[in-house]
């Protein structure tokens, strides 16, 4: 169990909720707005999770940073067949009761990833869809090493935009100061995996992974902006920021687009995915 003092919250985990609390608030808008997993994708990782497998008894699932729900519903639908029970978690009441709405049947708690409001080894995966960026520290790494049972497993996806791409390049260079103002990475910068190192004893087996799904959101130009601007990133800033990134998009939009006589049918997507498994404790 991770002792009471080590999983205090800081002052600067207090500041990054409140955030969280203020960027993730708009939980229609999110549910509305952002994409959906490719079922291929989710069935691959469950697989790789060992929830596809018939011969083990109930498994259960923890999802944390479930927000609406997205992840969820494509992973309950394929693992219908299966026996598995998921408990969804996050800590913005607005995402809670979204959550609630829309998966009535599916159990979710209100806390954050550093602080599980669960008892220990009581459930075999832990997931984080499109969320461990939000808690890539030692505090949520501890906790989720001890709630899981002897060899349970943990999981972490994301679908990002190809930010590869020259357009969707220029996005990311005006979100990207953004989220190191707040110390956030996402997977295409690896120093998120660091926090796997941070603890003096190993909790996870080596990350494995996969990087070889895409997904194409269906998007119009507006879509694509509201899409951006659902970011919590964008959701924080000032009136200026805001109307700078308009300014951007519009921009983008005449360059990479309207100059050269096409239109915006999609949002390309990539979806990394990582899992590892429980080291024994002590
Ligand atoms: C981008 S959303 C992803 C929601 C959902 N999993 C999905 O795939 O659409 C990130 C979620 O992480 C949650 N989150 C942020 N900080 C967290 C923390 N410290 N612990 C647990 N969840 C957190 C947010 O409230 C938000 O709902």
């Amino acid at each position: 169990m991770s002792s009471k003092d080590e999983n205090e919250p800081t002052e600067s985990s207090r500041k990054l909720l409140k955030f969280v609390e203020k960027g993730f608030a708009p939980a229609s808008n999110y549910e509305k707005v952002r994409q959906d997993y490719p079922l291929e994708a989710v069935k691959f990782f469950v697989e790789n999770l060992r929830l596809l497998d018939d011969n083990t008894p109930e498994s259960k699932v923890l999802e944390l940073g479930a927000g609406t729900g997205k992840f969820t519903r494509a992973m309950l639908e394929v693992l219908k067949d299966q026996n598995v029970r998921v408990i969804a978690s996050d800590p913005v009441d607005q995402m809670c009761e979204k959550f609630k709405r829309l998966e009535p049947d599916i159990d979710i708690i209100n806390c954050v990833a550093e602080k599980i409001s669960l008892p220990d080894e009581s459930v075999d995966v832990v997931i984080a869809a499109q969320s461990f960026h939000w808690f890539a520290n030692p505090s949520s790494l501890r906790e989720i090493h001890r709630v899981l049972s002897t060899d349970g497993r943990f999981g972490m996806i994301w679908a990002l935009p190809e930010f590869s791409l020259p357009w969707l390049a220029e996005i990311w260079a005006f979100l990207d100061p953004l989220y190191k103002q707040q110390s956030v990475v996402l997977p295409f910068n690896e120093m998120w995996k660091n926090v796997f190192d941070t603890s003096p004893r190993k909790l996870f087996t080596n990350l494995n992974e996969n990087l070889s799904y895409r997904l194409d959101l269906p998007s119009s130009f507006e879509d694509c902006y509201e899409f951006f601007a659902s970011f919590s990133f964008i959701i924080n800033s000032s009136e200026s920021i805001k109307e700078s990134f308009r300014e951007l998009f519009d921009e983008i939009k005449r360059k990479y687009f309207i100059n050269k006589g096409t239109g915006l049918d999609h949002i390309p997507f990539k979806i990394y995915m990582y899992w590892c498994t429980k080291e024994a404790s002590g």
